[in-house]
């Protein structure tokens, strides 16, 4: 079965004395998800959001692969954002930004996406999120993509995910529950309500990449 972390850093793994945490799943997932972007953002240039970053460990493994590309991590939980900001220095990396604190349930994310942050996203980036949120995290997540990803810019969700009310694994569905029973307001997301969503917002889903673990990375733009 999928496992869930809800805050790093709780689940007994590793913290080192700068605040870095590590989430086991990033060592795991980061080279099939980084293949899944890179036929997408190969030759881009400009800001690239990333939502609910967790550690910050991704955001640092794929800024290395795309010098020309600035990467802005983000999240909610003041552990995790120290984490980013101690993954960001401790990589020493020039195009990773201070980690923006974003709650997804405010569709404008965050004042500074108005002001002093990025602007004209050339790609928003979220890897397991609005399974683990109330459904108001995945309607703010699109309102503000829709917003604010550039013309030919995209949004990457990447998860698990039911295809036409049906789980793709058993796995999933046993996941789904566990969640549910959590939270009601939490579960594995149906294809065709983020479709919906997307809509809504003025995007619509271009690519479904099958990923290890029944896992899929969804790829949206205008
Ligand atoms: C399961 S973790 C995924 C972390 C990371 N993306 C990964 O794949 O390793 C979910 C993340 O979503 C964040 N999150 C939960 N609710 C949120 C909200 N309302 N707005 C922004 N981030 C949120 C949590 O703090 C956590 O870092």
């Amino acid at each position: 079965m999928a496992d869930y972390v809800v805050e790093f850093g709780r689940d007994g793994g590793r913290v080192e004395p700068d605040g870095r945490l590590d989430a086991p799943a990033f060592h795991r997932n980061h080279e099939p998800i980084w293949a899944a972007l890179e036929k997408h953002l190969a030759g881009s240039t400009g800001n690239v959001v990333e939502l609910g970053s967790g550690t910050g460990q991704h955001v640092v493994h794929f800024a290395r692969h795309t010098p020309d590309l600035i990467w802005w991590p983000s999240d909610l939980n003041q552990r995790h954002l120290k984490s980013i900001e101690a993954w960001r220095i401790h990589a020493g990396l020039p195009n990773v930004r201070s980690p923006l604190r974003i709650d997804l349930t405010d569709p404008d994310w965050c004042p500074e996406m108005r002001g002093q942050g990025p602007t004209s996203l050339a790609a928003v980036f979220c890897a397991n999120v609005i399974h683990i949120a109330p459904w108001s995290v995945a309607e703010g997540l699109f309102a503000g993509a829709g917003r604010y990803l550039r013309a030919e810019g995209k949004l990457f969700l990447y998860g698990p995910f039911k295809r036409a009310g049906k789980h793709t694994a058993l796995s999933n569905a046993v996941f789904d529950t566990s969640l549910r029973e959590g939270n009601p307001e939490w579960g594995v997301r149906d294809i065709a309500d983020v479709e919906t969503l997307a809509q809504g917002a003025h995007l619509r889903l271009v690519d479904t990449i099958d990923m290890p673990a029944n896992n899929l990375t969804l790829v949206f733009a205008r």
